[in-house]
């Protein structure tokens, strides 16, 4: 299994997760984090880190699999992320907002 990072991440960013992960599994995007599901070792350790509780076990997932796939699919594109950096000035008012996939998305590196 694997951790995946979710909708609730898409432009909040808040990046405190990526100062815990024991194996530097986390990569970004413009607009929100993935993590390498080859990579991570299902510790859990990011998941109470995120204010927004982006970050769900992939038991957790979608039925259509579709996180599992954007984490995996964008880990290979984008930079890997060690270090947390500030959130996006507009981030507190992005966590209230639902569905983000399909509207905000980026699929560009951050
Ligand atoms: Fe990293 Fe552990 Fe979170 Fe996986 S579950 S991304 S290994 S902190
Ligand atoms: Fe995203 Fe939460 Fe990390 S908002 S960047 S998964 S702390």
């Amino acid at each position: 299994m694997t951790y995946l990072v979710t909708d609730a991440c898409i432009r909040c960013k808040y990046t405190d997760c990526v100062e815990v992960c024991p194996v530097d599994c986390f990569y970004e995007g413009e607009n929100m984090l993935v993590i390498h599901p080859e990579e991570c070792i299902d510790c859990g350790v990011c998941v109470p880190e995120c204010p927004v509780e982006a970050i769900v076990p992939d038991t957790e997932d979608d039925k259509d699999g579709k996180w599992l796939k954007i984490n995996a699919d964008y880990a290979k594109v984008w930079p890997n992320i060690t270090l947390r950096k500030d959130p996006p000035a507009d981030a507190d008012e992005m966590a209230k907002v639902k569905d983000k996939l399909s509207t905000l998305f980026s699929s560009k590196a951050g």
